[in-house]
């Protein structure tokens, strides 16, 4: 049997919702994460992911003048690294400089990795739209990094930005 609801009411019950930072380097250098639970694969070969930023976002014109991201995919126990990138902005903030996150060089975009997520991924943007209140950017994958111990995905668990690991039922 289903109900009709408002959107709003609906939609909680979509998690769990997987969590990714966009890291963009801006016009001083600086590499700026920003947490996003809106984000998709859209395509294996070439691989790409779509991600969702609202325009009010520091990020959302970093992203589009540098051309270029890392989606990274943070390890289940970064739940209040999420939350202080989700909550900061960098247009007057150093997020990864003050939280002390450990990144190297991306290897082909002019971007940053994060050492201890469970993957990063570097892309180009290949396309951009705006979607009602966000602008989607779609990005093509030029290089891939998986984290060398196992280690699992975060997400959004519950309303009110609650995070942490899921684990599949056996
Ligand atoms: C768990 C979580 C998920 C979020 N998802 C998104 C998202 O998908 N799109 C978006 O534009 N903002 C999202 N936000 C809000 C941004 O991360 C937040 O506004 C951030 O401070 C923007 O940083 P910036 O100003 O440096 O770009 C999310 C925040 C949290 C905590």
């Amino acid at each position: 049997m289903q109900k009709r609801l408002d959107f709003s009411e609906v939609i909680k019950g979509k998690y769990p919702e997987p969590v990714a930072y966009a890291v963009a380097t801006d016009g001083d250098g600086k590499a700026n994460p920003i947490t996003l639970g809106w984000l998709m694969q859209t395509s294996h070969i070439p691989s790409m992911f779509a991600i969702s930023v609202a325009p009010q976002r520091y990020s959302c014109d970093v992203i589009r003048e540098a051309g270029c991201f890392t989606l990274v995919f943070p390890s289940s126990g970064d739940a209040k690294q999420a939350l202080y990138f989700g909550t900061k902005s960098g247009r007057d903030t150093d997020k990864i400089g003050e939280s002390k996150t450990r990144v190297s060089e991306a290897e082909v975009i002019d971007s940053v990795i994060f050492d201890d997520a469970a993957a990063n991924f570097e892309c180009v943007v290949i396309d951009e739209m705006v979607t009602g209140d966000h602008v989607i950017f779609v990005g093509k994958v030029v290089a891939a990094h998986c984290n060398t111990e196992k280690t699992d995905r975060l997400y959004i668990v519950a309303p009110g930005w609650k995070m942490g690991g899921v684990r599949a039922v056996e």
